[in-house]
Parts: C-alpha cells; structure tokens; sequence
C-alpha cells in the first residue's frame, strides 16, 4: 500500500506541487488516489474526510502548508493565512495545527524548507509507529493471558489513520508477528463506518483473522467472555490521560471496566497535549445531522429528525490500563518514561 498522504513536487506549470492522498471516502469499494492541488481542495478533503485520523491529518497539516509555501512564493502573510485555514478545520485530534505549526516554522527559510520540513513529518511517521506498536505489544502481552490475544478495536488506528503502518492496528500488526493475534473484533464505527469501511480492510490485507460487530454488541461480546483486551487510538490525550477518540471509545471503556477488561490507548506523542489540562478542556467536533440520519444516500431516518451528532468523546485515564505512546507511558495516574521526561 502507498503512503496514505504523500508529497508530488510536480514539473512545471502545467502539473504543479500537489498532495496526494488515498481516498477513504471511496474504500473498501474502490482504492483511489486523489491529487489535491490546491488549498481549498485539500481543507474540502479534510473536512469530507478523504483523509482522517489525527497522525494522517498531522501529515496533511504540513503539507497543506507546504502547499501554500509553493503557490504564494514571497508571500509569508498568505502563507500563515492559508496555514490557520487548515489548522482550524478539524478541532479535536491536535496533531493537525501541530503538523501545521511544524512546517511553519521554517517559513522564514523559504518555501524549500518548509517542504522538507513535511516531508520530513511524512518521513518520521513509520518509525514512529513500529516504536510505539512494539512498546504497546509488550503492555498488551504483559495484560493479556498468556495464549493469543483476541483483541477489539474501535473506528480504524491503523494505516490508512498515518502515513503508514498504524498505532492500535500496529500493536495488532506487532503482535501477529509474533503469532499472539487470536482474533480481532472490529467495531463497525457508526456513523461513518470508518471500523466496518477501513479497519476490516486492513485487517484483510493484513491477513488477521477478525470480525466484524455493530457497535451495540461490543459490551455483550465483553460480557461473554471474548475479549482479552480493547485497543484504540486517540485524537489527543490530555496531560492527565483522559483521551479524545472516535465517538463510542467511552462506552466501550465503561463496559470494560464493568468486565474486567483492559483498554490499551496506542498513539505518537503528537497526540499529547501537555497544554490541556483534562478532557474537559478538549473541543469535541459536532458533525452534520445528515451524516446521522442516513449512509451513502440511503435515507434511515425521517428527514430534519434533530441529532446529536459528536465526532468524538472523552474516556477519563481512570478507565484505561495504559496510554502508550514511542516513548513514554500513562498508567496508574502517571507519566513514565524517556519522553515523559521533557513534558
Ligand atoms: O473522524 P476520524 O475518522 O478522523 O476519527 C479517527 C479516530 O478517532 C481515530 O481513532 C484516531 O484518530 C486515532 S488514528 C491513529
């Protein structure tokens, strides 16, 4: 599989910088490639959810202003215009105004320097990942029984949510490697199916034995006995460890806690967010109603029912049995760990 964003310098006018990027909109039907060249196309894409997943959206923050670093050459106002534009479209997973902010920080070394700088973002992201999938497939083992795990994971922290490889799907990857994957149960991820859509997909490729289940009966499958352990990723993760993630991520915490059931959070350190305080500080993204009422233009609801419909929500760290991220670990109400050290 291609990076799922990626950087194409073009050569010339007539086929200028633009990002790439593996439409998710479009999977498991059709894998795809769209070639977003300007702004505005690459903030519709964000918004629409070609690409999503906070480390996905880190990269594409970068390159949105790498972007504009080609298309207004000497014009640094634009430029950090056009950068707060991509920042501010997506609130919660932080990881995209902190790809932002990185890139914009060489723009004073010219449009070239900006470029590396994303690409540089892109570059680091695997390593990053197959760091922190080994560190959270040791705390996984270390929880688990000592036979193959039969793990359940929520909406999709996998490939397609990074540049490449993934950080709860990592672990799960880390971990078949080691022949310690019994199964993995994915929740189907309502509204937008990102579980059903892309996690099964990869899990497909991945050639992991899994299945799928409505997101209803994640708490019964706890309670029968069929899950060692839930493991996820994250859109940012407060200073005290409470975690932002996809819509569903606290019910599934609670009835855990109700089981006896472990919940491993598995992300960079791009997520955390020593600046916010708690989960009560972290802005939830509220998306369109319609998004709720129906999927892939089937209507399933009388048309104007009123919804409520957050992206996400916030599991306090007393429910988790560890965040792990490349360098560092939440566990027990406390940072532990070489990176814990310079927050
Ligand atoms: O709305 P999405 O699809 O961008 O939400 C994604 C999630 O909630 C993921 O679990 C999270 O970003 C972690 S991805 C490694």
């Amino acid at each position: 599989m291609a990076r799922t964003v990626d950087w194409d310098e073009g050569d010339g006018p007539d086929r200028a910088a633009a990002v790439l990027a593996i439409d998710q909109r479009a999977l498991p039907g059709e894998y795809r490639v769209r070639r977003l060249a300007s702004v505005d196309t690459l903030i519709d894409a964000i918004a629409d959810l070609t690409i999503r997943g906070a480390p996905a959206l880190g990269a594409t923050g970068a390159l949105g202003v790498a972007l504009a670093a080609r298309r207004h050459p000497g014009d640094p106002d634009t430029v950090r215009a056009e950068a707060e534009r991509v920042a501010a479209v997506r609130p919660t997973a932080v990881n995209l105004r902190r790809g932002v902010e990185r890139a914009l920080a060489r723009l004073d070394d010219g449009a070239d320097a900006v470029v590396a700088e994303a690409c540089a973002v892109l570059d680091e992201d695997e390593a990053t990942n197959r760091r922190l999938g080994t560190r959270a497939a040791d705390v996984l083992t270390a929880l688990g029984p000592d036979c193959p795990l039969r793990l359940l994971t929520h909406c999709n922290a996998g490939a397609l949510a990074t540049v490449t490889w993934g950080t709860a799907l990592g672990a799960v990857r880390e971990l078949a490697e080691r022949g310690r994957v019994a199964e993995v149960l994915a929740c189907e991820t309502r509204p937008l199916l990102q579980g059903a859509r892309l996690t099964v997909w990869e899990l497909r490729e991945m050639g992991v034995a899994h299945r799928l289940l409505v997101d209803g009966a994640a708490a019964s499958a706890m309670a029968r006995g069929l899950v060692d352990a839930v493991v996820v990723g994250a859109d940012r993760i407060a200073a005290n460890g409470d975690v932002a993630n996809k819509i569903g991520t606290y019910a599934l915490a609670c009835a855990a806690a109700q089981h006896g059931v472990p919940v491993v959070v598995v992300a960079p350190e791009a997520t955390v967010d020593r600046t916010t305080a708690s989960g009560a500080d972290i802005v939830i993204e509220e998306r369109a109603a319609d998004e709720v009422r129906g999927f892939a233009g089937v209507v399933t609801a009388p048309p104007d029912t009123p919804v409520y419909n957050p992206a996400f929500d916030v599991t306090p760290a007393a429910l988790l049995a560890a965040v792990v991220t490349e360098g560092s670990t939440f566990r027990g109400g406390a940072w532990a760990g070489e990176k814990a050290l310079s927050r």
